[in-house]
């Protein structure tokens, strides 16, 4: 994995430039309707969306794959209790079905999980295919006996550790843990004035 994070990384497929950043409010509206065309309406029902409700990602580890100017693939982290232990829980990971199979899913992972690494997180957990997610490290290794707050497959709850061991104590219900929406949104707007007025 990345040792080094970089704010925006620069990716040539056939071609075609990618560029991976943060995400940025402007962004919303195209990543909500990427969602909906990914997952479909009842996406706002599957079990990890417990986990996301009311909360904004951890700071920092939103992003967006953007091409021509135009958002077309989306993670997001969130911070978790892994029955007690600090983790991350990543998702929804969605890129345009035009643009799949060019390796914008992978640099979206690669991304978000060097960046995480970077800001000391210790290890990120996921609901999907590990057929996918097996690549970039991820197994039902060290989630056996974790749960989610619904219905999930034994076999689809995932995770890879950033730090050897983070997750060797992990047992127990995984919840929410991450900054309400409202107070994430008022703590930006501060920051943004301590920033414009320095
Ligand atoms: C999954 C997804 C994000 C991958 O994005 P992508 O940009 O196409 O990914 P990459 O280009 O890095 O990798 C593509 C490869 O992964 C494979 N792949 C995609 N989804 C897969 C899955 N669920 N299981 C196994 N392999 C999968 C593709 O077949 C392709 O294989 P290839 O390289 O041998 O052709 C994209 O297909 C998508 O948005 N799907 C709908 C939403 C979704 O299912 N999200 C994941 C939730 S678990």
């Amino acid at each position: 994995m990345t040792a080094v994070w970089k704010e925006t990384a620069t990716l040539t497929l056939e071609a075609a430039p990618f560029a991976i950043r943060a995400e940025r409010a402007s962004d919303i509206a195209a990543r909500e309707a990427l969602l909906d065309a990914s997952f479909g309406e009842g996406r706002h029902a599957r079990t990890c969306q417990r986990l996301r409700d009311g909360r904004a990602p951890a700071e920092g580890l939103a992003f967006s794959a953007v091409h021509e100017g135009r958002v077309v693939g989306t993670v997001r982290l969130w911070h978790v209790s892994a029955g007690g232990i600090p983790a991350l829980v990543l998702g929804p990971l969605a890129v345009d079905a035009s643009c799949r199979k060019l390796g914008v899913g992978a640099a979206l992972m690669n991304h978000a999980l060097a960046a995480a690494k970077a800001r000391g997180h210790g290890a990120v957990i996921l609901r999907g295919d590990a057929a996918y997610y097996s690549r970039f490290g991820f197994s039902p290794e060290k989630t056996g006996e974790l749960a989610l707050p619904g219905p999930f497959e034994r076999d689809r709850l995932l995770a890879v550790e950033l730090r050897d061991g983070a997750l060797n104590e992990a047992w127990g219900m995984i919840v929410a843990t991450g900054m309400k929406a409202r107070r994430a949104r008022v703590a930006g707007k501060a920051r943004k004035l301590v920033v414009q007025a320095a």
